[in-house]
């Protein structure tokens, strides 16, 4: 929308609202530039220690997408504090502030609203050589697409809403979301890649195709090696989808083509909205084991080669069943 309203110029401008990216970019000297983000959701855990865990490592996740190195963070709160007590809203800002630290970042204060749904995030503030930046429009044709976290949050978010989680799927599923992706970030600088981006609320397919439109490249994805959470397909074939995934299979629709035998579940999976996913990263074929390598090294899971960008286009995707 910011498109419309006010087109800002500046020559230090790096990474603004022209181009939509995980982060905005602005040089403070040739060889220091600052990197900025913010985001705030609702709970999607019950613990409010470990959401408030979860909300800080989605919020640094946009800094470590664009190559830079965390540094300072505030707090972003709107909290009932009648209706819930504070002993919930300082498990929630005990949440965030371990993960800050855990990201070698500092917590600077932050602001409070009184709201009858408690929400909770950070604004970020990152560093970066303007030289090492990486942004969401760099692909190239060839480049193979990895991802660094299984797909299949939202859905799972959804479920256990619905009380239908066990309690070691949602202890789980709350690890996976406060993994912070600063050691995939770091084995993504070490090997350099093309481009980079994160999963979250417009899923694998929104966020795929932000970066092919960015990069005026075409894309596609290999049903078969993307990896979803335990329980994903299940649940979502019993019909647990988010109604955000709904809305990004709207919007998104016209631009994806599907070729072979494609189940609804998976593809519904592939427009599930995510809380702090993984890297999406595009890096250059003959660095991909090289890049797999490094992930697995730093403790990555499963870091999986999901697709690969195809020639120069508008962003179209194709997805490639079994
Ligand atoms: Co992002
Ligand atoms: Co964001
Ligand atoms: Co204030």
């Amino acid at each position: 929308m910011l498109k419309d309203i006010q087109g800002f110029e500046h020559p230090d401008l790096l990474v603004g609202c022209g181009v939509p990216d995980d982060a905005g970019v602005f040089r403070l000297r040739p060889d220091l530039a600052l990197v900025q983000t913010v985001d705030f959701f609702t709970p999607v855990v019950d613990d409010p220690y470990q959401f408030g865990q979860i909300a800080a490592a989605n919020a640094l996740s946009d800094i470590y997408t664009m190559g830079a190195i965390p540094v300072t963070a505030l707090n972003l709160v709107a909290y009932p504090v009648c209706e819930l007590g504070t002993d919930t809203l300082k498990a929630i800002l005990e949440g965030g502030s371990d993960k800050v630290a855990e990201a070698g970042a500092v917590l600077l204060g932050g602001h409070s609203v009184e709201d009858k749904e408690p929400k909770y995030g950070l604004a970020v503030t990152g560093i970066i050589h303007p030289d090492e930046l990486i942004t969401n429009s760099g692909a190239r044709e060839g480049d193979l697409l990895v991802l660094t976290k299984p797909l299949g949050a939202g859905v799972l978010v959804t479920a256990l809403k619905g009380g239908l989680l066990a309690p070691n799927e949602e202890e789980n599923l709350a690890k996976g979301m406060a993994a912070l992706n600063a050691a995939a970030a770091k084995a993504m600088k070490s090997v350099g890649v093309h481009a980079c981006t994160d999963i979250t609320g417009f899923g694998l397919l929104g966020h795929l195709r932000e970066m092919a439109v960015n990069s005026c490249v075409d894309a596609e994805v290999e049903l078969a090696s993307v990896p979803f959470l335990p329980r994903a397909e299940e649940l979502a074939e019993e019909g647990l989808i988010p109604a955000g995934a709904y809305r990004n299979r709207e919007h998104l629709e016209e631009h994806i083509e599907t070729r072979g035998k494609i189940r609804q579940a998976l593809i519904d999976l592939l427009f599930d909205p995510q809380t702090s996913g993984g890297l999406l990263i595009a890096v250059p074929e003959e660095r991909g084991d090289q890049l797999l390598a490094g992930l697995e090294q730093s403790s990555i899971a499963d870091p999986r080669v999901i697709g690969r960008i195809l020639g120069s286009g508008t962003g179209e995707i194709l997805v490639k069943g079994l």
